[in-house]
């Protein structure tokens, strides 16, 4: 640990400052509006900004992602993830309101993604045992357990023997779900059993990032 006579500090501050002048600034804003407008849910945190949401980015998203692989998000929004996402084979974007469909394609749409209205809990026009890899944040936290509990059960239909699952759930042990009236009765206990007794694998859990949630990866 650094003593009071440390520079680290200073040195912090002299480096943020030679790296970042004003006009440099000015024109990463410039380019930012210019060739990355704004996504809906970015005032969520921007995966991009915010270090703990980078790092799940990279940790449960991105290497999941691949040219050879079937993809399906449920919720996806503005698009704050579905953008990591665009590379896969074949994109399955599954949303319970169309008037979000409809923001997200304004977005994005390219001829590898499906875009899926369902019913709150289903895969409708998703082939049976089709989908590698499953993700969804920012959705999970706000369903009550007996609806996880619903989607858990239909997305056997969908994955295919090993596909992987990502799912960001509310997480009431901490403070800021308990504060947060939007989210659900759900803590890692319940999420545990509602996913084994669905009859899958849990492989990895992330208790820690978020402040809010948690996050659990599992395999069908
Ligand atoms: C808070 S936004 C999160 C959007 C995006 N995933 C993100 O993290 O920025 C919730 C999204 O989930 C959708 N949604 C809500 N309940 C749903 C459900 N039961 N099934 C599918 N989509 C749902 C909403 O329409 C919206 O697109």
């Amino acid at each position: 640990m650094p003593g009071l006579d440390t520079k680290i500090h200073l040195d912090m501050l002299r480096d943020f400052k030679r790296r970042m002048p004003l006009p440099l600034r000015l024109v990463r804003a410039i380019k930012r509006e210019l060739f990355n407008p704004d996504i809906y849910g970015l005032e969520w945190g921007d995966p991009e900004v915010v270090a703990p949401l980078g790092y799940l980015r990279d940790r449960f998203l991105v290497p999941y992602i691949r040219p050879d692989r079937v993809a399906l998000e449920i919720g996806p929004g503005g698009g704050r993830w579905t953008r990591y996402m665009l590379t896969a084979q074949q994109l399955y974007v599954v949303d319970f309101h169309q008037e979000l469909l409809d923001q997200l394609a304004r977005r994005f749409k390219k001829p590898n993604m499906v875009f899926v209205h369902n019913g709150g809990d289903d895969f409708p026009k998703v082939p049976d045992h089709s989908v590698d890899f499953l993700f969804s944040f920012g959705v999970f936290v706000h369903l009550d357990p007996e609806i996880i509990g619903r989607y858990l059960a239909n997305m056997h239909r969908v994955l295919k023997p090993g596909a992987d699952v990502v799912l960001q759930y509310a997480d009431q042990t901490k403070d800021m779900a308990k504060g947060n009236p939007g989210f659900s009765d759900n803590d890692p206990e319940r999420m545990r059993a509602l996913v084994t007794n669905a009859g899958f694998k849990i492989v990895e859990e992330d208790l820690t990032t978020l402040w809010h949630s948690s996050v659990i990866r599992f395999q069908a």
